[in-house]
């Protein structure tokens, strides 16, 4: 018997989060130690929900920590709900979850739990970095005993999603995010350049298998993440994007994306560039990689896995 990957998950649930959720809960090579909350595409107690809901959906025991409610500075202000809508699961009803969130703070968590297994975690960051930057922060060599995060964040070498250059996951907390680009630690940056070429579409939402236990919510929420990305556009020919399942699936098989170790740092202070992952692209700067960043995906294998594991079709007709 093979030995499970030990990994954390950093989320904000959102319908890409709890997809991804769902694909790394149901990895035969995944062992998911906990799932930490963030802010993001809601409030955190908004976040947190609605992860407790998915594991219980998932039929599976694994602890919820909740995280940080503002990034490091300054406050969280509403800015997921076009794309996730007012609960972060595109307004699905969902069931009040029976279980809670552990007691522990999601960066005491991490802390603790990577401590506790030096060089072995990877942490997988679905979310604003803020939770593993404070983690980082309260622990000297923390950044060392992780075995590598990665992060569904940044642009490398193409256009933001929140701005003309910066990536939401980035823009939400560039003061975090430079705390972990610059910590040391093995990063592998699974960004929009990858995460917009694995898209799911309305053909295989409408044919979820539908003897699943989350199939109704799921149904529902991706309908409204489908318009979200295709405003104006009928029900039937819409697609969007799986960026946080991309990224387990990276963590499960690092061979889906090709990658190129680069310099990257964040900007934190730019009037129009704020939360860029600015990539030193001719070695200007004369700096040691720090980033292994997503290139291109076999878009293909990553679908087919995602949709077996999931319930998805794999046919688009
Ligand atoms: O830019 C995409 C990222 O922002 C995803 O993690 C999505 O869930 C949102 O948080
Ligand atoms: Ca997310």
């Amino acid at each position: 018997m093979t030995t499970k990957m030990p990994v954390i998950l950093d989320v904000d649930t959102g319908i890409d989060d709890a997809l991804a959720i769902l694909y790394a809960l149901f990895s035969p090579r995944l062992q998911v130690l906990g799932i930490t909350t963030c802010f993001g595409n809601g409030d955190v107690l908004n976040t947190t929900r609605n992860t407790l809901a998915m594991v219980e959906m998932a039929q599976v025991s694994v602890p919820v920590y909740q995280g940080a409610a503002d990034p490091l500075v300054g406050k969280w202000a509403p800015q997921g709900e076009a794309f996730h809508g007012e609960n972060g699961l595109g307004n699905a009803p969902i069931k009040k979850p029976v279980t809670s969130p552990k007691t522990l703070s999601a960066p005491d968590y991490l802390r603790a739990a990577i401590l506790d297994r030096p060089g072995e975690v990877t942490v997988v960051t679905l979310a604003r970095l803020t939770n593993l930057a404070i983690a980082l922060n309260s622990a000297p060599n923390l950044a060392q005993k992780i075995r590598r995060v990665v992060v569904m964040g940044g642009a490398a070498f193409v256009g933001g999603n929140v701005t003309p250059v910066s990536e939401a996951n980035i823009w939400g907390d560039p003061d975090a995010a430079w705390v972990v680009f610059h910590s040391g630690m093995p990063i592998t940056m699974v960004g929009l350049d990858v995460t917009m070429q694995v898209n799911i579409s309305d053909a295989q939402v409408q044919k979820l298998d539908p003897d699943r236990p989350y199939t109704k919510i799921m149904r529902q929420a991706l309908d409204f993440y489908l318009s979200a990305y295709n405003p104006g556009v009928s029900s039937g020919t819409r697609q969007a994007p799986l960026h946080d399942p991309l990224a387990v699936a990276v963590a499960e098989d690092p061979t889906l994306c090709t990658t190129s170790d680069l310099s990257v740092d964040i900007e934190r202070e730019g009037t129009i560039t704020r939360g860029m992952t600015v990539v030193d692209q001719r070695g200007w700067l004369d700096l040691t990689p720090n980033v292994a960043v997503c290139r291109s995906v076999d878009a293909p294998r990553f679908l087919r896995n995602f949709c077996e594991r999931l319930g998805f079709p794999m046919a688009l007709d």
